[in-house]
C-alpha cells in the first residue's frame, strides 16, 4: 500500500476503511471501472478515484467533460436490494459533497435538482447514481455513486460549448489541498446520511436547492410543460405546481428538466 492510500485509509471512517481502493491519475470512466470490477466477482466496498477521465459519463447518456485537475470518484457497496427511494441516494451524495466543501474548506456550493451542484449559475460539478443488475435474478449486484467535481478552471477555460454554464469551485487551489482527502471527506458525509439520516440530509439538500421556488420547464413523454417548483419530497422527488394550480411529483429519471431557474 501507497502512502496516498494509507493517508486516504486513515481518514475514512467504518466499514469505508476497508473499501479496495484504486486511485489514478487518468481513467476511461470511474463508475465504468467499478462496474466492471463488481461484474467480476464478489466485493464489499469499492473507491474508484481519478484525476482525468477520457471517457466521463453524466446523465442521458452525456459526456461529463473531466479534464485533468479535476476530482472524479465513484464509491460502490453491495446491498441486495435497492433503497425504497432509489432517487434519494443522489439526494444525499449532494449533501454530503456540499458538508465537505464547507466543513473543510469554507465553500458554499448550491444544487440544483437532481444531480448538479452549482456556484451560482455555473455547474461545478454532477453526481450519476447507478445500479448493477444481475442479468437473470435481477437482483442488484452493487450501488454506484460516480461524482465529479471541476476543482478548477482547466488551463485554457472549460471549451467554448459549455463556457457559458461550467464553473469551478475554486478559482486557485487551497493551500495543501489534496483532492484525495475531500474524496474520503464526501465519503466520511454520505455513510453519515445514509443508512440512517435520510431526512436530515434531505433537509440540507432543500436548503441549499436553488431550483425551489423557481419556474421550471420539464419535458415528460415528448411533452414539454411549465411549473413552479416548490419542494422535495420525501422520496426525492420535485414537487411542482402546474398552471392549473394543481401539485405533481416528478421523479428522477422520468422527467427532463429544461430550463431550471
Ligand atoms: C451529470 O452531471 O450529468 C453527472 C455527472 C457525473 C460525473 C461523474 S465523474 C465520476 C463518475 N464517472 C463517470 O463517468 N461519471 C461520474
Amino acid at each position: 500500500m501507497n502512502e496516498k492510500e494509507k493517508k486516504l485509509r486513515r481518514l475514512l471512517k467504518g466499514p469505508w476503511s476497508e473499501a479496495e481502493l484504486y486511485l489514478s491519475e487518468s481513467v476511461s470512466s470511474t463508475n465504468d471501472l467499478a462496474k466492471k470490477r463488481i461484474s467480476e466477482g464478489p466485493f464489499d466496498r469499492l473507491i474508484y478515484i481519478a484525476k482525468e477521465q477520457k471517457k466521463g459519463r453524466g446523465r442521458q447518456g452525456r459526456n461529463f467533460y473531466s479534464p485533468s485537475g479535476g476530482l472524479y470518484m465513484t464509491f460502490a457497496w453491495k446491498e441486495d436490494s435497492l433503497p425504497a427511494y432509489p432517487g434519494i441516494l443522489t439526494i444525499l451524495s449532494a449533501s454530503a459533497v456540499q458538508l465537505a466543501l464547507k466543513k473543510n474548506y469554507g465553500k458554499t456550493i448550491d444544487l440544483r435538482w437532481v444531480n448538479d451542484l452549482q456556484i451560482g449559475q455555473k455547474k461545478v460539478g454532477g453526481i450519476l447514481t447507478e445500479s448493477l443488475l444481475d442479468g437473470l435474478s435481477a437482483k442488484v449486484q452493487g450501488i454506484l455513486v460516480g461524482i465529479g467535481i471541476n476543482l478548477i478552471e482547466p488551463p485554457g477555460g472549460f471549451p467554448e460549448e459549455i463556457r457559458d454554464r461550467a464553473g469551478a469551485v475554486f478559482s486557485s487551489l487551497p493551500e495543501n489541498f489534496d483532492s484525495l482527502s475531500l474524496a474520503g471527506q464526501i465519503i466520511n458525509e454520505f455513510s453519515n446520511l445514509y443508512p440512517g439520516k435520510e431526512k436530515e440530509g434531505l433537509d440540507l439538500y432543500r436548503a441549499h436547492c436553488q431550483t425551489l421556488g423557481k419556474e421550471i420547464y420539464y419535458k415528460r413523454k415528448g411533452k414539454i410543460f411549465r411549473a413552479r417548483a416548490l419542494d422535495i419530497g420525501e422520496d426525492g422527488s420535485l414537487i411542482v405546481e402546474d398552471q392549473n394550480g394543481k401539485k405533481k411529483n416528478l421523479l428522477f429519471g422520468e422527467v427532463e428538466i429544461l430550463k431550471k431557474g
